[in-house]
């Protein structure tokens, strides 16, 4: 996801790989608006935080364009989860200096994560930027851009306690018409020793549970079947009514968003192990809208790393908690993000991993190598003491061994039948579909009939491999 070589530094497709940096929108109209064009990297928050970003210039007059060299704005939606991501910015920013030069007058505007932690250096040391913004500053990017035209670079990286662009209709801009993100909450008071999320995004706060229900049945309305909650710990969710003093919990947010129409999929990330509750499964299990699958990220399968990470479980309490799972939801699809080579990892604590891997039985993991980020916790106790090979050789192992279970996964789907939600044309050929179970796995099969994008069918699978399922509508 956050790199083009899947077997280097990550593998997965939590925002399809495919995707990273790629712009989507309606055709470009000749409206005679300025023009923005805009690219987003790394997680699924941010593609969501662009389609916020999108509706705000959308207010002020912009349009979007997906024509770089036509555009008077160029942005980019950043992440700085790991130095590889920082470093496919920095590329792009030299790119965008190109059109820049060409085209004087085009202004550039980094947004989102690594605004705070490199204003300084886009600004003044670079000097290829106009406009740094974070991620909780965006109502404020027409104000910038506006100082920026008239040559005052501009910058807000302030980070809010309260914002969640809870009144701003998000314009979709990677559209398929029939799935859409919706932003839950903002920000991570997690403090994992190896994240800089919490310094990047700032504290937690969830967003106006009405709000969410109301972008969800505005969604319904107009025709999108699937909807995912978003948000870095989905399930400490928790909104106080400020009229009743009632408290919603993410339990019984979900309900509420499955409520708004049977015919259109809830489905959620992210997950922390230790705040998952049994309602939550109950709701899944209870609801036939809300999709099997839970994205709970384990880090490490060693109850010590786990200790070191910060991330208040040990392995145990993850193992109860992946029991209680297939205890309530036998069919549940679990995916899981690990990282390997995290400071002081012993080769045995590394076995641990592989062992909570088979035990999981992931249909899925994001998997990468512990890459230190400066500022955080781990950064600032421990060292970052395993070699690179190791990193990278653990990390090969671990992906050999879930890209084994993930095919013995698939295998045993062969021969069972899936309602899945068409999602378009499959990549290969406009004579197929693809679309998703409720497990989130993607399934192709012979385009039927009348059939189009955002039906649901059922389809019986007959091939599988560690990816995909193929099949034909019954
Ligand atoms: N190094 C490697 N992977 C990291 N992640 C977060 N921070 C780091 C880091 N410093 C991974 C975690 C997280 C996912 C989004 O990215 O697995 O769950
Ligand atoms: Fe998303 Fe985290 Fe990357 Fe920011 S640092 S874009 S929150 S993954």
């Amino acid at each position: 996801m956050y790199n083009s070589n899947p077997t280097l530094e990550s593998v997965g497709k939590k925002v399809d790989e495919s995707k990273q940096g790629e712009v989507f929108f309606q055709e470009d109209t000749d409206d005679g608006r300025k023009k923005f064009y805009i690219e987003s990297y790394g997680c699924q928050m941010n593609f969501s935080d662009s389609e916020i970003v999108a509706s705000i210039l959308g207010e002020a007059g912009f349009s979007p364009t997906r024509n770089m060299e036509a555009s008077d704005l160029i942005l980019i939606n950043t992440c700085s989860i790991r130095e590889k991501a920082e470093q496919t910015v920095r590329k792009r920013l030299r790119i965008f200096d190109k059109v820049k030069k060409q085209r004087p007058g085009t202004l550039v505007g980094v947004l989102g994560c690594m605004a705070e932690r490199l204003k300084k250096k886009f600004l003044e040391e670079e000097k290829l930027v106009d406009i740094v913004v974070g991620p909780d500053a965006y109502r404020d990017l027409p104000g910038l851009v506006a100082g920026a035209e008239e040559g005052h670079k501009g910058v807000n990286v302030f980070l809010s306690r309260e914002e969640t662009y809870a009144d701003i209709s998000p314009m979709r801009l990677d559209s398929n018409g029939v799935s859409a993100f919706i932003s839950i909450m903002r920000g991570c008071d997690n403090m994992c020793s190896f994240c800089v999320v919490p310094y990047t995004r700032g504290r937690e706060r969830s967003r106006n549970a009405f709000t969410i229900v109301a972008e969800a049945t505005n969604l319904a309305e107009r025709g999108y079947k699937e909807v995912t909650l978003l948000g870095q710990n989905v399930d400490s969710f928790k909104w106080e009514n400020p009229e009743t003093g009632k408290v919603v919990n993410f339990a019984e947010l979900l309900i509420m968003v499955a409520e708004v129409s049977p015919d259109m999929r809830v489905r959620f990330s992210t997950s922390h192990p230790k705040d998952i509750t049994d309602d939550v499964l109950y709701a899944i299990r209870d609801h036939e809208n809300i999709c099997n699958y839970i994205h709970l990220p384990v880090q490490s399968g060693n109850s010590r790393i786990l200790k070191l990470m910060n991330r208040t479980y040990d392995r145990p309490w993850y193992e109860a908690k992946v029991k209680r799972i297939y205890e309530i939801i036998p069919d549940c699809a679990i995916s899981s993000d690990i990282i390997t080579g995290f400071c002081t990892e012993t080769e045995e604590e590394h076995q641990d991993t592989l062992s909570v891997i088979k035990f999981a039985r992931y249909s899925m993991s994001y998997m990468f190598f512990y890459s230190e980020r400066p500022g955080t916790l781990a950064a600032r106790k421990y060292e970052d003491d395993i070699p690179l090979e190791v990193k990278k050789s653990r990390l090969t192992e671990i992906i050999y061994l879930q890209n084994d279970i993930s095919r013995a996964l698939n295998a045993a789907d062969v021969g069972k039948t899936f309602k899945v939600l068409i999602e378009g044309d499959s990549k290969k050929s406009d004579k197929e579909f693809k679309g998703r179970n409720s497990q989130n796995k993607m399934i192709i099969f012979p385009k039927k009939g009348d059939l189009k994008t955002g039906d649901y069918v059922h389809v019986k699978v007959h091939t599988s491999n560690s990816a995909t399922l193929k099949g034909d509508i019954v």
